[in-house]
């Protein structure tokens, strides 16, 4: 992977280009957009342009000069937060290509202010419409589900055993899946993603990613793997199946976390009345329970018990079995010395000594709000 210097131009200086204070590994293709540009190409950033404000960013539609639609995600200049996740994105997707993540044009570095020019991708994310606040209309059938499952899954297969090093996501979540014209699902937001050294079993570090879909290992002792990203797959993959955000802090707290409910219906051997009601009877009874399975061996406590995402792929895809040997996931609703920190100046930590109900649903209102926390220092 070649490290190439990024430059910019200065602000109302026509010769003079400014080297970035850090060496980017940025691929030779990756375009530097002027902001005067990119302020054309969404009318200034006008509200109405808005498609979907993230945790470190809005994103915009613009219309480049050449008539090329596009996705712009303006960071915030204040937030130093803002610049290491800038910073990151930029040097972990510059490098790579695959239809089932999302494609990264070019940059925008302009004094404070930083940019990240993205391919625009049609039908916004997999939150807005299977969550049910979607104004497009469009209602997902089984087959495209199961196609989303499988795109991601192959996404994912790609980030973790065919690019080297090894890239851990560490944020997959329904937000970041964007669906195409065709409903096809690209993995975008790589604000948090890690390159994974080949000879690590593990590596510690911070706390990162989005409660509901953080795995409990790495939530609990800061250990990350792959596993951890498959972890978040199998919450997303029981979304997918079922239509419902991983927790509902509105129903009975022992109703609450799908996880949770996934497992008790999968004892009493029921788990076909957690499939989503929306398709009425037009899915395959069998393949959603085979898919209830794979979301249950992805999120068991040990990550060696968790299949590696190629071997989720073939499970999907009918190509390998299901293991029937399935234990009782793991629930980060279990950990009462959870420390987080939301992006926002809150301070926020569960105290070992609150008791399990309260603390599970201040777990679920953070875990509702849907944002991605980093654990303080
Ligand atoms: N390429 C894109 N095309 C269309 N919409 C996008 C695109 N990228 C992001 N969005 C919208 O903006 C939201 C936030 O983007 P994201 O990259 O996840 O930012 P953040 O890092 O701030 O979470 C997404 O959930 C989606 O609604
Ligand atoms: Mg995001």
């Amino acid at each position: 992977m070649g490290c190439y210097p990024v430059f910019c131009r200065k602000k109302n200086s026509r010769s003079q280009v400014v080297q970035l204070d850090q060496d980017i590994p940025i691929a030779g293709n990756v375009k530097i957009y002027s902001s005067k540009e990119l302020r054309k190409a969404t009318g200034n950033f006008c509200p109405g342009s808005k498609l979907g404000q993230g945790s470190f960013g809005r994103v915009y539609l613009g219309k480049l000069n050449n008539g090329e639609k596009v996705a712009i995600k303006v960071l915030s200049s204040e937030s130093r937060q803002g610049t290491k996740e800038f910073l990151n994105e930029l040097s972990v997707i510059s490098n790579i290509t695959h239809h089932n993540l999302v494609k990264l044009h070019g940059c925008c570095i302009d004094g404070g202010q930083k940019m990240l020019v993205y391919n625009y991708v049609e039908n916004n994310s997999l939150a807005q419409t299977l969550f049910g606040n979607s104004r497009s209309g469009i209602r997902f059938d089984w087959r495209t589900r199961v196609e989303i499952c499988v795109g991601v899954a192959d996404g994912l297969t790609y980030l973790h055993e065919e690019v080297r090093p090894p890239i851990v996501h560490r944020d997959i979540k329904a937000s970041n899946i964007l669906l195409d014209r065709n409903l096809r699902p690209k993995i975008a937001d790589f604000g948090l993603a890690k390159f994974f050294p080949g000879n690590m079993t593990h590596i510690s570090t911070r706390v990162a990613g989005t409660l509901g879909y953080l795995a409990p290992e790495y939530a609990i002792r800061g250990q990350l793997t792959k596993k951890a990203d498959v972890y978040s797959f199998g919450v997303l993959l029981l979304e997918i199946v079922s239509g419902r955000c991983h927790t509902d802090p509105t129903l009975p707290l022992d109703e609450q976390f799908l996880l949770e409910k996934v497992w008790t219906l999968s004892e009493s051997d029921d788990l076909e009345s957690i499939i989503d009601g929306t398709m009425e009877r037009d899915f395959d009874t069998e393949e959603a329970r085979r898919l209830l399975k794979i979301g249950l061996l992805c999120t068991q406590d040990s990550p060696k018990i968790r299949p590696s995402m190629s071997m989720v792929a073939k499970m999907l895809k009918g190509e390998c079995d299901v293991s029937e040997k399935i234990m009782r996931p793991s629930l980060i609703t279990d950990v009462m010395d959870l420390k987080v920190r939301t992006v926002e100046p809150i301070q926020f930590s569960l105290s070992p000594s609150m008791s399990p109900a309260l603390s599970s649903s201040l777990v679920s209102t953070l875990a509702l709000a849907g944002s991605t926390v980093v654990e303080s220092r």
